[in-house]
Formats: structure tokens, C-alpha cells, sequence
């Protein structure tokens, strides 16, 4: 595996590939890698001729009081978790790279990144996009794989993919687990062994919501109960429990009509998680290897 640190190395080793007629896969990462993240890996590998994995903490997707500083960089073990999974490129900038002195450029999505954990979270969904689009641009991929477990990230990265030509094809995988259900996060690091317990509650209202969906129920209020769980337990900090339709534009207050996603998001301690169940479709999540 060839680890690249700047972005002229990284544009002419893409460049080169392209010149060779090989197709580009590309997974962006923020590092601190787990399995979910090698999903992508292997996803990537197995419909293109080469994978670039890219780790980069991105500074401009994190608010002034979040995690940016403390977030796990853990940069040896994913280089090492990378090569096993047969990545051909990391590709590992620096800020100053990807950020130099001068740039004022930044791109904006005005609906769906203001709900859900936009609203939580100001201006985090623009440094996605923003640095999204620099790693296409510069990787010149034909594929991209994303998580849904970042669910409204996926939705809003296609969004803008539709939206500015963007060649790419944007691959959604399915979320990795843990055994206990617990979605795979960089962020699971965090949690104490009782916080880890409750966040296992998380995944495990959703399952619970979905299967009322499954047995037939659409009545929001109903399947809203299956979460007691969570929504009655003081130690979790509810940002949001919504239904939404698979495109996040409608939220469904009554019932559910049609295929939808019910997203979560809370506070465990100081540590927040997100997850998400698509309803109406196969279960289908990967038990973690
Ligand atoms: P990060 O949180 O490191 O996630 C990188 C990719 O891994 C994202 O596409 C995310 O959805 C996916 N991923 C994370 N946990 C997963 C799981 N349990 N199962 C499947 N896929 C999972 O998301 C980001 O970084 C950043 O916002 C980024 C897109 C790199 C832009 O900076």
C-alpha cells in the first residue's frame, strides 16, 4: 500500500491511474478505523481497479465546543488495518494541505443539512460537503462509498452530487454492528462500560421499532412507544427520534406511508451517538466479523 501525504502526490498518483484507464474507488475517513469503515474497503475493492482510502480529521466539520481536538488518531493501527484490507492508496493530508492560507471557498446545502442533526449541529453538514467534494475533485474517483450509518451525511453527499454534476457514483453500504447491535463509531472509544450498555439501547429501540413496522403498525405515536427504553431513561440526552422519509425531505408526525428511516441521535454522558433503521426494507446489517 502506497500512503501518500500531499495532495500533488495524491492528484498525480490518481492521475496516473486515470491515464491507465484503472477505475478509482475512493473512501473518505476520518481515521480511527473500525470495521465499518473496512466495509467500504472491501465494498471498493470489489467493483473497482483501485482503492484510495483517505484519513483526514476534517477541522471545518466540527463546532467550536465539539470533539476536534480529543478526536481518536490512532494512525499506525489504521494504516495497518488499511494494508490488510487491501487499500492500494492512503492518503493522509495535512490541514495546511487541504485548508491553505487564503482559502475562503465553502459549499452549503439550505434544506435538508438544518434538520435532524443539523439543527444540533451548525455548519457540520457544509464542512462535509465542502471537504467531500475536494476529495473527489482531487481523486477524480468513479466511486465513492459512504456508511449509512451516517445516514443524512449519505443523503446530503448524493444531494449535492446530483445537484453539481458531480461524475462520481455515490455507493451507500449498510451499517456494521457490533453484536450487541451497537452501530460501529469512532466515537464508541469514548464510552465508559455503563454508557456502552445504554447506548446498546439505542440500536435496540430501533430494532423494536421496526419490527412493530414489520407486524404492521404505522400509527408514529405507536411504534414511538417501542423506544421507551431510551426516551424514558434520564442518563439518555434525546437530540432527536424522528421518522423520515427515505430522502429525509418529509417527516412523518402521524403515520407512516411508504418506506421510511427512523434516526436517532443522543448524549450518553458527554459522548454523542447516532443511528438508523430503514423501515420497509430486508434486514439487512452486517454482523461485525
Ligand atoms: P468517519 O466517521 O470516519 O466515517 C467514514 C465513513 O465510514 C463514512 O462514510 C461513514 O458513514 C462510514 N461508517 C462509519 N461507521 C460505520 C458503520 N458502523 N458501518 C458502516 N459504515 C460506517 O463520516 C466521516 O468520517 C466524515 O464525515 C467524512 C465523510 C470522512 C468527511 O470528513
Amino acid at each position: 500500500m502506497q500512503v501518500i501525504t500531499t495532495k500533488d502526490d495524491f492528484k498525480a498518483a490518481m492521475g496516473a491511474e486515470k491515464a491507465q484507464r484503472r477505475s478509482i474507488g475512493l473512501v473518505p475517513t476520518m481515521g480511527a478505523l473500525h470495521d465499518g469503515h473496512i466495509s467500504l474497503v472491501r465494498q471498493s475493492r470489489a467493483s473497482c481497479d483501485l482503492t484510495a482510502a483517505t484519513i483526514f480529521v476534517n477541522p471545518l466539520q466540527f463546532g467550536e465546543n465539539e470533539d476536534f481536538g480529543v478526536y481518536p488518531r490512532t494512525l499506525e493501527s489504521d494504516l495497518a488495518k488499511l494494508e490488510r484490507a487491501g487499500a492500494d492508496v492512503a492518503f493522509v493530508p495535512a490541514v495546511a494541505d487541504i485548508y491553505p492560507d487564503g482559502f475562503e471557498t465553502s459549499l452549503t446545502n439550505s434544506a435538508t443539512s438544518r434538520v435532524l442533526c443539523g439543527a444540533h449541529r451548525p455548519g457540520h453538514f457544509d464542512g462535509v460537503l465542502t471537504v467531500v467534494l475536494k476529495l473527489l475533485n482531487m481523486s477524480r474517483c468513479d466511486r465513492a462509498f459512504f456508511g449509512k450509518k451516517d445516514y443524512q451525511q449519505l443523503t446530503l453527499i448524493r444531494r449535492m452530487a446530483l445537484d453539481l454534476d458531480v461524475p462520481a457514483e455515490i455507493i451507500g453500504c449498510e451499517t456494521v454492528r457490533e453484536e450487541t447491535g451497537l452501530a460501529r463509531s469512532s466515537r464508541n472509544a469514548y464510552l465508559s462500560a455503563d454508557d456502552r450498555a445504554r447506548a446498546v439501547k439505542l440500536s435496540a429501540a430501533l430494532m423494536a421499532m421496526r419490527s412493530r413496522f414489520d407486524a404492521g403498525e404505522r400509527d408514529v405515536s405507536q411504534l414511538m412507544l417501542a423506544a421507551a427504553p431510551v426516551t424514558n431513561d434520564p442518563a439518555i440526552s434525546l437530540d432527536y427520534l424522528e421518522i423520515r422519509s427515505p430522502d429525509l425531505a418529509t417527516r412523518f408526525e402521524r403515520s407512516v406511508e411508504g418506506p421510511a428511516v427512523v434516526l436517532i441521535a443522543a448524549k450518553i454522558g458527554s459522548t454523542r451517538l447516532i443511528d438508523n433503521m430503514e423501515l420497509g426494507e430486508p434486514a439487512e446489517w452486517v454482523a461485525a466479523a
